[in-house]
C-alpha cells in the first residue's frame, strides 16, 4: 500500500524551527517528498544534520524578506527535478526571533516602526510573494495546495497579564500579520479554486518549548483542555491539510488550539 503523501512533493518555509521540524519529520514518515528552507544557520545545520539521510528530503537556503530569492526558488527547485504541490508558509518573526535571546521585550508605547515593519515583512510580505510566486510557476499547471500558517493570536486577542514577569511578550505586529494571512488565505481561495488550487490556513495554539511551570499553568487556564500542545499535535492536522483528503476543502482557518478559541 502506498504512504498517504507519497504523490506529494511540500515547500516548507522557515522549517528549522520547533513546528516545521516537527512538519518535516511527520511528512517524511508519511511518505512525502520533503523540500524544506529556511534562513541559513544553525536551525538549517540541525535539520540537515537530522534529516539529512532521507533520500526524500531536500533542503535549501530561503530569506523569505528577499524578493529575489523567492522570485528564484521555484525555478530552482523545478530545474532540480522536483515540483511542488503543497506549499506550507511557515516561516515568520516570532517574538524571541524578533528581540533575540536575552533582550528585554519593548512595551507597545515603544515598539519600533523598524520592528513592526520587519514582522510584517517576513510573516506578511514574505507570504504573499511565496503564494505570488505559486500563481507564476504553479497554479494552474498542476492542482495544488497552500498552507498559511496563523495563530491562536490571529483572531483571538491575547490575555496580556500571562506575560507578566515572562521574558517573552505577546505583540501587536505578530497578531496583525497573522490576522493578515487569513484574509490572504481568504482572497487567494476564490482566485485560485478554478484553477485547482486550495488554500487553508492552520492556526496552532500555544505550543510547549520547555516555557516555565508558571507560564504553563497561566496559558493552561485559557484553554479548554488545561495544557499547551506538543508540536506533533499540531504537525497531526498539517498531516491532513497536506493530503487528499482535505482536497475539498478551501477558504478555510483551521483551529488547533485544545479549545482556547472554542469558549
Ligand atoms: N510555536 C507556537 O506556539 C506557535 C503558535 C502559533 C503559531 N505558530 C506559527 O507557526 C510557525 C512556526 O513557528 P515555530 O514555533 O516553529 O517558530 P520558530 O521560531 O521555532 O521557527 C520559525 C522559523 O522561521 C524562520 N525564519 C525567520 N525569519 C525568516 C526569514 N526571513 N526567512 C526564512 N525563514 C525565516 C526561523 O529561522 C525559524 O526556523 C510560525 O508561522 C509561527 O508564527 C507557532
Amino acid at each position: 500500500m502506498s504512504s498517504p503523501l507519497s504523490d506529494k512533493t511540500i515547500f516548507i518555509t522557515g522549517s528549522g524551527g520547533v513546528l516545521g521540524t516537527a512538519y518535516v519529520s511527520t511528512l517524511l514518515d508519511n511518505g512525502a517528498t520533503v523540500v524544506a528552507s529556511d534562513l541559513p544557520g544553525h536551525r538549517a545545520d540541525a535539520m540537515k544534520e537530522r534529516f539529512g539521510s532521507y533520500a526524500n528530503f531536500v533542503y535549501y537556503d530561503l530569506d523569505v524578506s528577499a524578493e529575489e530569492e523567492i522570485e528564484a526558488i521555484f525555478k530552482t527547485v523545478q530545474t532540480d527535478g522536483l515540483n511542488p504541490n503543497v506549499v506550507l508558509n511557515n516561516a515568520a518573526i516570532t517574538g524571541e526571533l524578533l528581540m533575540g535571546a536575552g533582550k528585554s521585550f519593548p512595551d507597545f508605547a515603544n515598539t519600533s516602526v523598524q520592528d513592526w515593519e520587519k514582522t510584517m515583512r517576513v510573516n506578511l510580505t514574505g507570504s504573499f510573494m511565496i503564494a505570488r510566486q505559486m500563481d507564476r510557476d504553479i497554479v494552474g499547471k498542476y492542482p495544488a495546495q497552500l498552507i498559511n500558517v496563523a495563530s491562536m493570536y490571529a483572531l483571538n486577542g491575547p490575555h496580556h497579564p500571562i506575560y507578566e514577569g515572562m521574558p517573552f511578550k505577546s505583540f501587536s505586529a505578530y497578531s496583525a500579520t497573522k490576522a493578515g494571512i487569513h484574509g490572504l488565505t481568504l482572497w487567494l481561495a476564490g482566485y485560485w479554486a478554478k484553477r485547482d488550487c486550495t488554500v487553508n490556513t492552520i492556526a496552532p495554539g500555544a505550543v510547549f518549548n520547555g516555557h516555565s511551570d508558571e507560564f504553563q499553568k497561566r496559558v493552561g487556564e485559557l484553554i479548554m483542555n488545561g495544557r499547551m500542545a506538543d508540536p506533533q499535535e499540531i504537525a497531526n492536522v498539517m498531516m491532513f491539510l497536506c493530503s487528499e483528503n482535505a482536497r475539498y476543502m478551501t477558504g478555510q482557518m483551521i483551529n488547533v488550539d485544545g479549545g482556547f478559541s472554542g469558549w
